[in-house]
């Protein structure tokens, strides 16, 4: 089982130390509720402050969102593609939801791991 940092372990350490955990922390941003059976759109950024690097040897590789335990859906990064300076790495993923969501995100830095977002609850109403 792999370790999953969390920008919550760091929020009290010196600034570069959060500044470290902030550009790996995927942050989940959509509604705070959702029509059932209608498309819900749920964006995923990482880092809020602080841009993270974007180089062959360092950067992100994937980003996963996930309700509860239940892989929603998964972004594979070819950092290639997005320059070489740093940067918020944003995806968008679209669920159509039944019931109310308990969403989560992973990001891995190839350098530095595995980081999780807040968990996110989403009411699904009618
Ligand atoms: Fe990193």
């Amino acid at each position: 089982m792999p370790r999953i940092f969390s920008f919550k372990e760091f929020m009290h350490g010196s600034e570069e130390v959060r500044k470290y955990a902030d550009k790996h922390s995927p942050v989940i941003i959509c509604a705070s509720d959702a029509q059932r059976n209608e498309p819900f759109k749920v964006k995923v950024r990482i880092g809020t402050d602080v841009k993270h690097p974007n180089t062959p040897v360092h950067h992100f590789d994937y980003i996963q969102l996930w309700n509860l335990e239940t892989l929603v859906g998964e972004v594979k990064l070819n950092h290639s593609e997005f320059g070489t300076d740093p940067l918020f790495i944003e995806s968008e993923f679209t669920i159509i939801p039944k019931v109310s969501l308990r969403l989560t995100a992973l990001a891995y830095c190839n350098k530095h791991g595995l980081w999780g977002s807040e968990e996110i609850f989403v009411q699904v109403k009618d």
